[in-house]
């Protein structure tokens, strides 16, 4: 990955760096935080967390959910991952995390934005790690705290408290990111009416999760994943030679017509149809996710957009004024020009949270 992006998304000498034996180790830790148990204790985590929040929004007249989203999603991140949050410290890691994603792409002033962040960030968690470690705190057991902390590579050490901070904002940072998609489920239920309408009636259970995966399809967030390749070979008729940099174009395999029909529609009943074929649908990258560099954390993606879908489709009512919904594809990630403002909201009484 480019030195800059490395430098403020995901941080030095993280899982994304290693290959072969030296990976899948440290990949196996990733994915044992993934079981449906601790995803369950993730959602629980983030149902209170939307509660708390819509109850503040109903007493405001407007609000932008992708910056609402920073907060509400630092403090399930945290409490889920077992990284203690004061309440003094909640704006300030919130905005330290959000900077790691939100800024990583940006040139110039934003990009030096990240890269303080980025080192605000990693030195907090590094104290984190010593003090599980001097036993000064407990994480819960079987939380990524504890699992990153107690790690120990090939050689049987421990990570050094660099890399176990890299790990866990691996982790924590993430989730965070998952606001984006939530801000593209907001905006495809109002682009999308008929969609809407499906969900809320809420008789067709698998809607909701084929709605989720057209929104992973179809709206853009990674666009690009890169490489460098480590042994001459041909494929398709291309020559890659070793050394070489290399991208996957994720956004484009996605929107691929010899894959979908009609790429360019919003329509999720496609996914009925859909094979689970690891390479034709990959917003997260693509093949195995224990043995390649695919994302750990696609079932905690799916899982926060499904809740997050339903929240916004049945539990809360809100409006959606007029606004500047155009997506912006000059920035990364790219949103809604105007990031999602809703007014008026206030909790369905007949279908709370
Ligand atoms: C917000 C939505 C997300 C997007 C768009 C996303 C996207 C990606 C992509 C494109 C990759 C690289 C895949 C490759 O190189 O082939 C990746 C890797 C990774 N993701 Fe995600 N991800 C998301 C959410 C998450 C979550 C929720 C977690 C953890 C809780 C997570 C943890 C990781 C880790 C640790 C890797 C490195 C895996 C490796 O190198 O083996 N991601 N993600």
């Amino acid at each position: 990955m480019i030195g800059r992006i490395q430098k403020t998304l995901l941080g030095k000498h993280g899982v994304q760096g290693l290959d072969d034996e030296a990976h899948r180790l440290r990949k196996q830790m990733f994915m044992s935080l993934m079981t449906p148990e601790r995803i369950e204790v993730l959602m629980a985590i983030t149902a209170e967390e939307w509660q708390a929040r819509a109850r503040l929004w109903a007493l405001r007249n407007e609000i932008v959910l992708y910056d609402e989203l920073h907060e509400l999603l630092t403090r399930a991140a945290c409490a889920w991952a077992g990284v203690p949050l004061p309440e003094s410290q909640v704006r300030q890691r919130t905005h330290e995390i959000t900077a790691l994603f939100d800024a990583a792409g940006s040139v110039g002033p934003a990009h030096w934005r990240a890269r303080w962040a980025r080192k605000r960030a990693d030195r907090w968690i590094e104290n984190i790690v010593g003090r599980i470690r001097s036993g000064q705190i407990r994480p819960p057991e079987g939380s990524a705290a504890s699992i990153i902390a107690e790690h120990r590579g090939s050689n049987g050490e421990l990570l050094s408290p660099h890399v176990a901070a890299v790990e866990l904002l691996n982790v924590i940072r993430p989730i965070v990111a998952v606001g984006v998609y939530i801000t593209f489920v907001a905006h495809a239920l109002h682009q999308f009416p008929e969609c809407r309408r499906k969900l809320e009636a809420g008789d067709d259970t698998s809607f909701t999760e084929m709605f989720v995966q057209e929104v992973r399809r179809f709206y853009p967030f990674f666009p690009a994943v890169a490489a460098l390749v480590r042994r001459d070979f041909e494929w398709g008729g291309y020559r890659f030679p070793r050394g070489r940099r290399v991208i996957l174009d994720l956004y484009g395999t996605n929107r691929d017509a010899r894959t979908w029909d009609e790429p360019e529609a919003f329509q999720p009943e496609r996914f009925r149809k859909w094979d689970g074929n690891p390479f034709n649908f990959i917003p997260q990258g693509g093949g195995d996710h224990d043995l390649d560099h695919r994302c750990p954390g696609e079932w905690i993606t799916i899982g926060l957009m499904s809740q997050a879908t339903k929240v916004l489709s049945r539990h809360i009512e809100y409006d959606v004024p007029e606004q500047d919904l155009r997506i912006d594809y000059s920035r990364l990630p790219a949103l809604p020009r105007s990031r999602f403002i809703i007014c008026r909201v206030k909790e369905n009484a007949n279908d709370p949270i």
